[in-house]
């Protein structure tokens, strides 16, 4: 008998998804709302102490751990496959933000955002293929709506090209794993009130003037939450989205339009 993709009578729907960043902002939220629907999370990211607030549920796991080490992908997969039994979604959440232009970017910055943004989800996905294809997984990249296409993002250069460069790994990669059972799709966050110019940098006054000052350009009136996106990725790795495959989805109030 042919198994529906919302059929969960036959295997345990509880999935088993792993979230980079997932200690703040969009990927705590997201680690929640996996959790919330009953599967099993594993979280990564460096503070520990975020981390841990954010695994207020048994089910949330904690590894801290910087994706830059170069042990970060075996040990990521490996606890996953330990701790929760597997990987049947991994989520590409974690980025280094850079609110600066060209000239002012500092070598070891313009490393830690290509590194971060852009080279960790390629090792770590490449990791966790034997995982994934063993559940039929589903890979989500976190890219950036302001980056969609052939925008242009100034003051934020180097960060939008490793956005644009997880746009193409999305719809190659999908190209690529679709045959081995596994779907790999974008999620393109607009403007979202998580902290995240805070915490690259900026004082809080100045960050509360950027999203004031944004406000009025998106069409939708408002700047998004956390929750907003993390819904829009547990639907997109729902079995009930699995025919999606290569879209990248632009989650912005409109912004991208306009
Ligand atoms: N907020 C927005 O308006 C917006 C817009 C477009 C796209 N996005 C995208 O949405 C995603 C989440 O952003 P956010 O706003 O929620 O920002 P955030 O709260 O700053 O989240 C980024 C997370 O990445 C983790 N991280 C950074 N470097 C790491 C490293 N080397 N190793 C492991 N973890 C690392 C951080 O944790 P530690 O510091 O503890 O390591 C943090 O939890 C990002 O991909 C971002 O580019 C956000």
């Amino acid at each position: 008998m042919t198994q529906h993709p919302t059929d969960h009578t036959t295997r345990d729907s509880r999935r088993n998804v792993v979230v980079t960043g997932g200690g703040t902002g969009i990927g705590r939220a997201t680690a929640r709302a996996f959790a919330a629907r009953g599967d099993r999370v594993l979280i990564v990211g460096r503070s520990k102490s975020t981390l841990d607030e954010t695994a207020d549920h048994p089910d949330i796991h904690t590894l801290p751990l910087s994706l830059l080490d170069p042990r970060a992908p075996q040990l990521i997969v490996e606890t996953a496959r330990r701790t929760l039994g597997g990987i049947d979604v991994l989520v590409n959440n974690a980025a280094r933000s850079g609110f600066r232009e060209i000239g002012e970017l500092d070598e070891q910055d313009i490393r830690e955002q290509v590194g971060t943004n852009l080279l960790a989800p390629i090792l770590l996905t490449r990791s966790a293929l034997p995982e994934l294809e063993a559940a039929r997984g589903v890979v989500v990249n976190i890219g950036s709506a302001g980056a969609l296409g052939v925008r242009a993002m100034p003051g934020s250069s180097v960060y939008a090209a490793t956005k644009a460069g997880l746009d193409s790994l999305t719809r190659t990669w999908a190209m690529e794993l679709g045959p081995r059972g596994i779907r790999v799709v974008g999620l393109a966050p607009g403007l979202i009130d998580t902290g995240v110019g805070v915490r690259a940098g900026m004082p809080q006054e100045t960050y509360d003037a950027f999203l004031a000052g944004m406000r009025p350009k998106v069409p939708a009136g408002r700047i998004g939450t956390p929750e907003e996106i993390a819904w829009w990725i547990t639907t997109l790795a729902s079995p009930e989205a699995g025919y999606a495959n290569g879209a990248i989805i632009a989650v912005d109030g409109g912004l991208s339009v306009t």
